[in-house]
């Protein structure tokens, strides 16, 4: 029983209602008997005062710009790290010693390839079909190739299949760009890092070797550290919902993928980029704020705000670094980094943004760099599915081994009609 209670009258009965108290962070009111002892519901949609369960993964504190991935600030993982390192963090809990990196980079290594039969899935698809479409199909497909790892009860078939997502997910992402482009399909290869790797499987060719250029595969594989998790966000949601029901691993993630896909969330990336294309020079972006601000204009500046950082999301800091670091290694200057800046200065001294604690989010910034390393718009949000697999697979672990989950199932506030007798057709 938890030391402190809140009391809660309603129709005349008082309760005692639990206050649970996490390692940092708001204390929660535990409401599991409130149906039971009051008979009401609460009601929270978009569950913006809801904790959906207990989780020692990622902790955010909105207010100050914090986000720690099982205690390490989000800004020494991405300067002082690797995705490999971090995956392994958020997958086992603690940072690897060397040989338990070398051992889990092999192991994902071992993953890369895809059952052969799958290139001919692609092959089912329009050229001109969304990578985010076909991610969802392929990573769905994968439960029908491997049967062996999607038994849930089984903890070794669960860590297999984990290691699967994380290791095909940048083969399948590589191969929805070159379906897309009309270019064969790269096998992976297994000399290089799980991100330079990645790079060749998507811009590399049969015909001539491919170099990984160090500044670009590091940047990249930043990228790909400061997406991996971030707590109980609507995709992750999405997945622990799915997996609640008992659903393999791959239709999780396949199900996480698709909630991803929508432009509120991880659509944002592709959303800025074409905003700031749209904006284009600097004088135009007074305009833009002005529609951003109008409530009878569904313009929003795409890559501000977030449910969460009422302050500078931490991401989009070092976000902001890696463009100037991506563009030096490139010999690249895009002017809508320019434009990106500026629009960024002049919202922050705006009113309406500064009361509404509006500020630039991880996707902000995204979108250059990744449009400088070569990706069109279309992959940007793949690139976040790739790279949010590790937190999805270490949350829907996190889910299957805690005894306090069950099926998810919200209830509502029903406002339709009350029961009424049928009419047939011809006398209505
Ligand atoms: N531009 C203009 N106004 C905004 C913006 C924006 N980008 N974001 C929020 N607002 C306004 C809203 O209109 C609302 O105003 P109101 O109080 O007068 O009605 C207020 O700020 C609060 O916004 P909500 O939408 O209620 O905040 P919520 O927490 O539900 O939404 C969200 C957060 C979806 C991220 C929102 O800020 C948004 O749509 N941003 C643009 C899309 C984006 O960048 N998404 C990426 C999120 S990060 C990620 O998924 C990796």
């Amino acid at each position: 029983m938890a030391d402190k209670q809140a009391t809660l009258t309603y129709n005349d009965k008082t309760i005692d209602v639990p206050v649970l108290e996490g390692s940092v962070g708001p204390e929660v009111l535990d409401i599991r008997k409130l149906y039971g002892q009051t008979g009401a519901f609460t009601y929270d949609p978009g569950y913006k005062s809801t904790g959906s369960c207990e989780s020692a993964l990622t902790y955010i504190d909105g207010d100050e710009g914090v986000l720690l991935h099982r205690g390490y600030p989000i800004g020494q993982l991405a300067e002082q790290s690797s995705f490999m390192e971090v995956s392994y963090l958020l997958l086992n809990g603690e940072l690897p010693s060397k040989d338990e990196l070398d051992d889990f980079t092999y192991t994902i290594s071992r993953h890369t390839m895809l059952h052969e039969q799958l290139s001919t899935f692609y092959r089912g698809f329009r050229r001109d079909a969304h990578p985010m479409a076909i991610m969802c199909g392929v990573v769905g497909a994968l439960s029908a190739f491997y049967h062996d790892s999607t038994d849930i009860s089984d903890p070794e078939q669960r860590k297999i299949a984990s290691h699967r997502l994380v290791a095909k997910m940048p083969t399948i992402a590589a191969m929805a760009y070159k379906y897309s482009v009309g270019q064969p399909f790269l096998y992976p290869d297994n000399s290089l890092s799980y991100t330079g790797n990645f790079l060749r499987m998507t811009f590399g060719v049969p015909a001539e070797p491919y170099e990984v250029v160090p500044a670009v595969e590091k940047a990249m594989d930043r990228i790909f550290i400061l997406h991996a998790d971030h707590e109980q966000n609507a995709s992750t949601s999405t997945v622990r919902l799915a997996g609640s029901s008992g659903a393999n691993p791959f239709a999780c993630i396949a199900a996480g993928i698709a909630c991803l896909w929508g432009p509120a969330h991880g659509g944002a990336n592709e959303a800025a980029l074409n905003m700031l294309r749209e904006i284009g020079t600097p004088d135009k972006i007074p305009h833009y704020i002005e529609r951003a601000k109008d409530k009878n204009d569904p313009f929003r500046l795409m890559g501000f705000g977030h449910r969460v950082y009422k302050n500078y999301d931490p991401r989009a800091t070092v976000m902001q670094k890696t463009v100037r670091e991506v563009f030096d290694a490139l010999k690249v200057n895009d002017p809508l980094f320019e434009t990106a800046l500026r629009l960024e200065e002049l919202a922050l001294q705006d009113d309406y943004f500064i009361e509404k604690k509006l500020f630039p989010n991880v996707d902000f910034y995204s979108g250059v760099i990744l449009s400088a390393i070569g990706f069109p718009t279309t992959m940007f949000t793949a690139l976040f599915a790739l790279a949010r697999t590790v937190g999805w697979v270490a949350q829907w672990n996190e889910m299957i081994s805690d005894p306090a989950q069950v099926i998810g199932r919200p209830r509502q506030l029903y406002t339709g009609p009350t029961q009424r007798d049928y009419v047939p057709v011809g006398q209505r």
